[in-house]
């Protein structure tokens, strides 16, 4: 495994790879303190792609002001061996000079999709997200790139931007690795306190019941969902809610009730404290 920090160097890396390999090349884009969600990409990506390169760049572009971007957790003697052993060829750690050598005044912004969700209550983030893909994708112009469900919003915003832009990358979407107790692994559980950890199992708990009640009702509204999900969180007395929708999933949009659609995302978002958790359930409904 080869850590490269330059992206002159990463380029020419991949060039000489892709002369004397015809196998694909595959990418994990990740902000680092690696856990075994990040992991299971790498594993994926191992299994599908001759070379496997990693990123862990934190990419201030998508952090509004006030949240964590300054405190938000490295480790990268921790994230190296955890590359390693996922068997990880490349890792690309740039710096933010070497990113963002002058402020950028080129902005990849996707419409639609954005407007609801951690679009809604972080204006801006996805713009964040999609320039700096964007950027990683021209850096290192991978033939697959994989991407978590725990992001699902992410993953649609990306396929859109992938799709619009004729960038010719298969995106990967993997499913979400939770903890023993169901929490969803997030490099943001470090910031819980025990008490606030305990109590956040309130979110894939209130999900487990969504996805019972889908599973017994032959139809519901979208609010029923909602209400259901919500109540369940409101038990806890630390949690405060940011959102909890259920919408059509990939498109992101409202539907009347699930005659409407194929399939939903059962989406939320909740602050702990300072932290703020987001998690998710994609169902298939109707036949
Ligand atoms: P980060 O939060 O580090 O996540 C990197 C990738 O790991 C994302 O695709 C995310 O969905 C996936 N991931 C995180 N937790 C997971 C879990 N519990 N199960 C499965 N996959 C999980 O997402 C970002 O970084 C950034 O926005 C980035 C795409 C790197 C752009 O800066």
């Amino acid at each position: 495994m080869e850590v490269i920090h330059s992206i002159a160097d990463l380029r020419s890396r991949i060039k000489d790879y892709r002369r004397k390999n015809d196998q694909s090349v595959g990418f994990v884009p990740t902000m680092g303190y690696l856990h075994e969600g990040h992991a299971s990409l790498l594993r994926k990506a191992r299994a599908q792609s001759g070379l496997v390169v990693l990123s862990i760049f934190v990419n201030p572009l998508q952090f509004g002001p006030g949240e964590d971007f300054e405190r938000y957790p490295r480790n990268t003697e921790r994230d190296l061996q955890l590359a390693e052993a996922a068997g990880v060829d490349l890792v690309f750690m740039p710096s933010v000079s070497e990113m963002y050598p002058s402020p950028t005044r080129t902005t990849v912004s996707v419409t639609g999709l954005t407007s609801r969700l951690c679009g809604a209550s972080r204006p801006g983030h996805f713009d964040g997200v999609a320039t700096v893909v964007s950027k990683l994708f021209h850096i290192v112009q991978p033939d697959q790139a994989f991407f978590g469900l725990k992001d699902a919003q992410q993953v649609a915003v990306i396929e859109q931007m992938v799709q619009d832009l004729n960038l010719g990358i298969e995106i990967v979407p993997c499913p979400i690795l939770r903890e023993a107790d169901g929490l969803a692994m997030s490099s943001r559980n470090v910031y819980l306190s025990e008490e606030e950890r305990k109590e956040a199992l309130v979110l894939s708990q209130s999900l487990q019941k969504a996805k019972a009640f889908v599973e017994s009702h032959t139809a519901f509204t979208p609010q029923e969902l909602e209400s259901l999900v919500s109540q369940h969180i409101a038990t806890s007395s630390l949690a405060i809610i940011d959102y909890v929708e259920v919408l059509a999933y990939p498109t992101l949009e409202p539907f009347k009730n699930s005659h409407h659609t194929h399939s939903i995302i059962i989406a939320l978002a909740v602050k702990f404290g300072k932290t703020r958790l987001i998690d998710n359930l994609i169902l298939q409904v109707g036949k």
